[in-house]
């Protein structure tokens, strides 16, 4: 079990560039499903989820693999298998995500059932309504879905609340369904947009990207040898943002994809930290605690992205007075703020808000991260915090942030990487 060793106290300076979005890489990779020709992906980043979705594609019967760099080619093959087994879906639920490619391309599938997860229930019924809607007969049996269609025809789909990954499930098994599908109260995110684009590359005909309807004529197939860029990851970017106004930093990041994270930035300044455009990058400096509190409620793209909130929660346990947020996304996302209040943090949880009052510092403790960006949170916090900190439990981080105590440590972090088993004394 690896853990970080964080010392604070130290302002992030210098320069970092943004890696790929992971949640548009993960999607990507299981649109290339649909190709009859091997598809390249470029800026794709190393993170162990990318790792797990390689090896999905693998058991499916593709080739899959990095090139050199953060190039990722995915080659078709013959014998495309329709069951994604369920030690690699309970590994990574986004994993579902292969269901409506494989349904689409061989008219069966067979995907284990995800669990839950850390952060809340995160059901499928949407996915599977949807799909059914489209002509499949799904049933849910010995812990697998279980779909099949001769031929998917397109239809009016609705969903009660614009979901990611429903959406996206949807739109690639309409791709080659019979007719015209409607998608209504689609899900915005810039990471859609992405799978439209590739989508649309291989000859896909969907139209209406970045709206809440999309409309998709099917195609009898998909192909065409293309390479695509996977767009800057705008949670990364925040991430860092948060890091350096935390510790008082002066960083440039470079890709930082500034047109999606407008009420981020807007937000980050609102609380007293310095964002510019310069040459170069978008310049975070001259911020320095105590920030002044804000109010924030998380929403669907384009309102404040669930995936940032504990990153600005702990930086508002150092503002001065208290400040809310508002959890609408997730029910369960507010697990990390015993790690926090461990930490010196005063916090309240009362049903979907939080209340955070500010406090004048936090001190290092051992922690546990307890999903993926709480645990960036909580290195965060020890950035920030005084003496050091142990952050146990790391491989949640790994998830999602390419050379995470990397780039910290090119910009001055003092955190080291352990696998020890025992306790630093603190
Ligand atoms: C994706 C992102 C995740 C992000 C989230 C919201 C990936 C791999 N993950 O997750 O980082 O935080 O979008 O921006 O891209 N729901 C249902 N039934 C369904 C589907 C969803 O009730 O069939 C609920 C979920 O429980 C949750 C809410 O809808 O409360 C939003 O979920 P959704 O947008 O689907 O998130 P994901 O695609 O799982």
């Amino acid at each position: 079990m690896e853990r970080f060793i964080i010392k604070g106290g130290h302002p992030l300076v210098g320069r970092v560039k943004v890696c790929g979005a992971k949640n548009a890489a993960l999607k990507l990779m299981a649109a290339s499903i649909l190709s009859d020709d091997p598809v390249i992906l470029k800026n794709v980043p190393k993170i162990s989820d990318v790792l797990i979705m390689a090896d999905v594609l693998r058991a499916l019967g593709l080739e899959a693999g990095f090139l050199p760099s953060n190039d990722f080619m995915i080659k078709p093959t013959t014998s495309l298998c329709p069951e994604a087994p369920f030690e690699l879906v309970n590994r990574m639920r986004a994993s579902i995500i292969v269901l409506g490619p494989l349904l689409a391309k061989l008219g069966r599938a067979q995907v284990a059932l995800p669990g839950g997860c850390n952060i809340g229930l995160r059901k499928i019924d949407y996915h599977l309504r949807a799909l059914e809607e489209l002509g499949a007969e799904i049933n849910v049996e010995g812990g697998f879905i279980k779909a099949k269609a001769d031929g998917l025809v397109g239809k009016e789909i609705d969903f009660e609340f614009p979901s990611v990954g429903a959406t996206e499930n949807i739109l690639m098994a309409a791709v080659m369904a019979k007719g015209k599908t409607v998608i209504k109260n689609a899900a915005k995110e810039p990471e859609i947009v992405d799978l439209i684009s590739f989508l649309n590359g291989l000859g896909a005909k969907i139209e209406g990207a970045g709206g809440s309807i999309l409309t998709v004529e099917g195609v009898s197939g998909l192909g065409g040898n293309i390479e695509h860029r996977i767009i800057p990851d705008r949670i990364e970017a925040g991430t860092f943002m948060v890091a350096a106004a935390m510790t008082g930093g002066d960083v440039i990041m470079e890709d930082v994809p500034v047109q999606s994270m407008e009420i981020v930035i807007e937000k980050l300044k609102e609380a007293g930290a310095s964002v510019e455009q310069v040459e170069g990058g978008l310049k975070i400096g001259q911020s320095h605690p105590p920030f002044r509190p804000l109010h924030i409620s998380t929403l669907p793209y384009p309102g404040f992205p669930t995936d940032m909130q504990a990153q600005m929660m702990t930086l508002l346990t150092l503002a001065q007075g208290s400040s809310v947020i508002t959890e609408n996304v997730f029910e369960d996302r507010f697990i990390l703020v015993p790690e926090l209040v461990r930490m010196g943090a005063d916090i309240s949880i009362h049903g979907p808000h939080a209340l955070i009052k500010g406090v004048p510092n936090l001190s290092g403790v051992p922690v546990r991260a307890t999903d993926l960006r709480g645990g960036a949170a909580l290195v965060l916090a020890a950035l920030a915090a005084n003496g050091t900190t142990e952050v146990m439990d790391i491989s949640h981080i790994d998830r999602g942030y390419e050379e995470f105590e990397g780039k910290l440590k090119s910009l001055g972090a003092e955190i080291t990487r352990s696998s020890e088993r025992e306790s630093i004394t603190l």
